[in-house]
C-alpha cells in the first residue's frame, strides 16, 4: 500500500480537522503510506481536484472547526449536477470518472469521513470495488452502529450553553424561552442539550407532542411561582397528527429539504393560548461551528488513526465504530441501514421524565 485517499461529505462539523490530521499522522508516521485529500467531498473526486497532506499541512489543525479540504452535501457522483444553465437542472452518473480519478491519482482506496447520506455513496463505491473505509460524523448522531459520532458532543456543549443564557432572560423577564436545534430527522441534540441545560419540555420527532400538555406544563409552573419556563425543540420534532416544519426554498436551491420553523410555531401556539410573552431563538449553524470540545478532538484522533489502521488490515466496506470503550470496525452496511433515532423506552427519556421534563405527550 502506497497511498490512501481520503474526503469529508456533508455538512461540516467538529472535529474533521482532528481525523484528516490523524490519519495523516498514522498514515504517514507508523506506515509510510502517502495521503491526499480531495477538495469539497465528492465534488473533488469527481473533478480531480486534491492536494497532498503531509506532517506540515495538518500541523495545528486539532483544534480547530471546519475541514480544511471543504465538504458538500450536495454532490452525489451517481447523480451529478452537470448543468444548471436550462430551466432544468441537468444530472448524470460521473462514478466511472471518480474511480478513474482514485486510480489516476495512484490512490489504493479511500478513507470516507461523513455521514448518513456520505457514506450511502461510500458504500455503492465499495459495491464498485474501490476500497473503502468509513469514519462517522455528525452533529445529529444518527447514525447506527456506533455508541455516538463525532462532532454530536461540541454541538450539545453548544446548545446547553445557549439554554443557560437563555435562562437568563427567561427569569428576568418571565418569559418562555424557546431554543429551536438541529438534529434532522432525530432528537438526540434537543434531548442531551435539554437534560443538560435544565429545560422544561424537550420536543423531539420521536415523541410527537400536544400544546395542551406543554401548556400544563407552562401553568403548572407558574402555579408552583416559577414564572418562566425554557422549551428545546428539535427542528424535526412535530404536533400529534401533525407535520414536521419546513423552509419554503428558492426554485434554484439544489436542497431536498430544508427542516426549521417548528419553534416558531410552537411560541406562537404558546403565546396565543397563554398570553404569556414567549421568545424563539434559533441555534443553527452555530452548532456546526467552532472548535471542537476536547471529547470530539479526542474521539476524532482515534476515529482516524483507526481508519488507517483497518485500511492496512484490509478491512474495507467497514466503518470504524465507538463501542463502550474500544474502537471497532463495523461493516458500512450496518451503519446506513436505517437512522438512529431515540428510542422512546430508552434510560435517558426516563430519565428526563424523573427529574420532571415534559416531552409534551
Ligand atoms: O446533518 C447536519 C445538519 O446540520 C442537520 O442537523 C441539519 O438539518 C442540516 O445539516 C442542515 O444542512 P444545511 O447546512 O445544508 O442546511
Amino acid at each position: 500500500m502506497k497511498k490512501i485517499g481520503i474526503l469529508t461529505g456533508g455538512g461540516d462539523c467538529p472535529g474533521l480537522n482532528a481525523v484528516i490530521r490523524a490519519i495523516t499522522k498514522t498514515a504517514i508516521g507508523i506506515y509510510g503510506i502517502e495521503i491526499i485529500g480531495f477538495i469539497d467531498g465528492f465534488k473533488g473526486l469527481v473533478e480531480n481536484h486534491y492536494r497532498e497532506l503531509n506532517f506540515k499541512s495538518v500541523s495545528g489543525i486539532g483544534h480547530t472547526g471546519g475541514t480544511i479540504l471543504g465538504t458538500s452535501n450536495r454532490d452525489n457522483p451517481f447523480n451529478y449536477l452537470v448543468s444548471a444553465m436550462g430551466e432544468e437542472p441537468v444530472f448524470a452518473d460521473k462514478s466511472a470518472q471518480a474511480v478513474k480519478n482514485i486510480n489516476d491519482s495512484g490512490c489504493d482506496g479511500l478513507i470516507v469521513i461523513g455521514g448518513d447520506g456520505t457514506l450511502n455513496i461510500a458504500q455503492r463505491f465499495h459495491e464498485m470495488g474501490v476500497k473503502i473505509i468509513g469514519v462517522p460524523k455528525t452533529i445529529d448522531n444518527d447514525l447506527m452502529a456506533t455508541d455516538v459520532t463525532f462532532g454530536f458532543n461540541t454541538a450539545v456543549n453548544t446548545a446547553s450553553d445557549a439554554l443557560d443564557k437563555l435562562h437568563t432572560t427567561a427569569e428576568s423577564h418571565h418569559r418562555v424561552m424557546i431554543l429551536e436545534v438541529m438534529g434532522r430527522y432525530a432528537g438526540w441534540i434537543a434531548l442531551h442539550a435539554g437534560i443538560s441545560g435544565g429545560a422544561d419540555v424537550i420536543l423531539i420527532p420521536e415523541i410527537p407532542y400536544s400544546l395542551d400538555k406543554i401548556i400544563d406544563k407552562i401553568r403548572f409552573r407558574y402555579r408552583n411561582d416559577k414564572k418562566f419556563s425554557i422549551i428545546v425543540v428539535a427542528e424535526g420534532a412535530a404536533p400529534q397528527g401533525g407535520k414536521m416544519e419546513i423552509q419554503k426554498l428558492v426554485p434554484t436551491s439544489h436542497d431536498p429539504i430544508r427542516l426549521g420553523g417548528i419553534g416558531r410555531k410552537v411560541g406562537q401556539d404558546i403565546e396565543e393560548k397563554t398570553g404569556i410573552e414567549t421568545r424563539v431563538t434559533v441555534l443553527g449553524h452555530l452548532q456546526r461551528g467552532g472548535q471542537p470540545i476536547p471529547y470530539d478532538r479526542i474521539l476524532s484522533s482515534r476515529y482516524g488513526s483507526a481508519a488507517v489502521d483497518a485500511f492496512v488490515n484490509k478491512e474495507f466496506g467497514t466503518m470504524v465504530s465507538l463501542q463502550g470503550p474500544s474502537i471497532k470496525t463495523v461493516p458500512l452496511t450496518a451503519a446506513i441501514k436505517d437512522i438512529k433515532k431515540v428510542p422512546t423506552d430508552s434510560e435517558i427519556i426516563k430519565t428526563g421524565r424523573a427529574i420532571g421534563i415534559s416531552f409534551g405527550d
